[in-house]
């Protein structure tokens, strides 16, 4: 966006000096808003990008195990976006989950994340998100059953789950590490797909990033430190992945593609090696070892195995790092929920596009070849080949899958 644009929006909104420096000051203020929006990622879930509707302006429906919960406008439309909103009220929506009109915000909008973001990194963001033009979005009614349909329901739940906190830096760690968890913590909200949920939907603390399901994908671990679903990545490699959407040991896709796409890859060197530094730093406890399958089941999934994915993922495993993910040492294939690999299996699976990595990667679809079983057999067995050690999968959590993606 042009500086004179930004400038403009911001002297109507009476924020803007006259003085040279004074705009200077501005100026660089939307920028630090533009990559804490950036960084927060509030485009994919504020943008319909199913309806190809303009960004910001809301209306994506996110499907949580409650219902479905539709973003909202984020322009400065005075009528449905938030135009008249003043700073305090963005402040207090984006810290307490309340908008406006004192209404209760459902946590489908992270601010049980965002609530740790100082106050000036807030109003940064409320004063980029003024220098969008308004666009008129009518939001359409969320799908909720009674009694979550009525907001103050939402108190009920916040004085369970949800805590109105400041990041408090840790002064035995470094500025980077502090970093670090401040963006995964806060801005970057890595918590909200990567953690447990109780069936409330809140946090589990004891869940921290070691996993979590959305809309039948499984957020693998990602702790970095012994034991962590990321204890074999390097620092470079989380950064590779976030940065350029390719790393040795595997991809973004779907959601996680999305994370890469709008907001990672365009975040700094210094911020990504921060949450690097800061999830190398999370151990976790040893896995459970697992009830081996039976010989008759290894020797039917191997033989799916090297018959229809041993010729890009190799025959021990190790596929072609950056190009075909090695299967010897997945954390996607060995997560505790196998939804992630099942439903790649089933439906294929597209590495996102990056400025770093433009060329296509594709994991071709299985469904119309493999039946529930097979794939169940050909997983059980890649779950335990070489140094995976993980419990087997049944046919019928493939052919759960398989309905649920019939319907979706
Ligand atoms: C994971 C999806 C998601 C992300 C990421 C997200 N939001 Fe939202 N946001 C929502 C949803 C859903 C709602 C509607 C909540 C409701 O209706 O109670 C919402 C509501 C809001 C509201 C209240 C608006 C109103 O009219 O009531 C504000 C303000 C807001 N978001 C700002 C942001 C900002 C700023 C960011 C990025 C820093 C962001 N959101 C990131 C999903 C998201
Ligand atoms: C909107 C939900 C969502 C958010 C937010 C999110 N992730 Fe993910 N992430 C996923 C899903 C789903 C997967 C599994 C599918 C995939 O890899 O594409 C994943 C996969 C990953 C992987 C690959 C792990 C592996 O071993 O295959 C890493 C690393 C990762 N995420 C890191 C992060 C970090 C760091 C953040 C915060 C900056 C973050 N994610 C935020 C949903 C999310
Ligand atoms: C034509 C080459 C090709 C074939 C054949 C193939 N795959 Fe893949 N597979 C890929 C690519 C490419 C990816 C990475 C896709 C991405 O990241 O979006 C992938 C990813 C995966 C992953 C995720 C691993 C990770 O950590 O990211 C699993 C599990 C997997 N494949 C299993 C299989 C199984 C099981 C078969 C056989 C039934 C198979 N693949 C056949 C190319 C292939």
């Amino acid at each position: 966006m042009r500086n004179s644009v930004i400038l403009a929006a911001l002297a109507a909104a009476g924020l803007v000096a006259g003085t040279a420096q004074a705009q200077e000051l501005a100026y660089s203020q939307v920028e630090r808003g533009r990559y804490l929006v950036t960084a927060g990622n509030c485009a994919a879930c504020h943008t319909d990008m199913e309806n190809d509707g303009t960004p910001f302006a809301g209306g994506r429906g996110l499907d949580t195990p409650f219902g479905v919960i539709y973003s909202r406008n984020l322009t400065p439309d005075e009528e449905t976006g938030i135009g008249l909103w003043s700073r305090d009220d963005f402040y207090r929506a984006m810290n307490e989950g309340v908008n406006r009109e004192g209404q209760q915000l459902y946590p489908a909008f992270p601010y049980t994340y965002f609530t740790i973001m100082p106050r000036e990194d807030v109003d940064a963001v409320y004063d980029y998100l003024r220098t969008l033009e308004p666009v008129r979005a009518e939001i359409p009614e969320n799908e909720l059953p009674l009694p979550l349909r009525f907001r103050p329901a939402v108190a009920g739940w916040k004085m369970l789950f949800f805590e109105d906190r400041e990041f408090v830096p840790d002064p035995a760690q470094s500025d980077a590490w502090n970093r670090g968890r401040y963006l995964v913590d806060g801005p970057t909200h890595c918590g909200a797909c990567h953690t447990g949920k109780n069936l409330l939907g809140g946090d589990r603390e004891a869940e921290y990033l070691r996993g979590g399901t959305l809309e039948n994908w499984f957020a693998p671990n990602i702790r970095g430190g012994e034991n962590g679903g990321l204890a074999q990545w390097e620092i470079g490699d989380i950064v590779e992945f976030l940065r350029d959407g390719r790393a040795r040991h595997t991809a973004p896709m779907q959601r996680m593609g999305e994370v890469v796409g709008l907001s990672t890859q365009h975040m700094t060197q210094e911020d990504l090696e921060a949450i690097a530094i800061y999830l190398k730093s999370l151990n976790d406890e040893p896995p459970q070892a697992a009830d081996p399958i039976t010989e008759d089941r290894v020797a039917a999934g191997r033989s799916i195995f090297f018959d229809e994915c041993a010729a890009c993922h190799a025959a021990d495993g190790s596929g072609v790092p950056y190009i075909f993910a090695p299967l010897d040492g997945s954390n996607k294939l060995t997560a505790e929920d196998p939804s992630t690999v099942i439903r790649i299996i089933l439906e294929g699976a597209q590495a996102v596009p990056t400025e770093a990595a433009l060329g296509p990667l594709a994991m071709p679809a299985f469904d119309w070849k493999l039946s529930d079983e097979q794939i169940a057999d050909v997983v059980s067995y890649l779950r335990q080949a070489w140094s995976n050690n993980a419990i087997a999968v049944s046919a019928s959590d493939v052919a759960d899958m398989r309905s649920y993606l019939e319907e979706h």
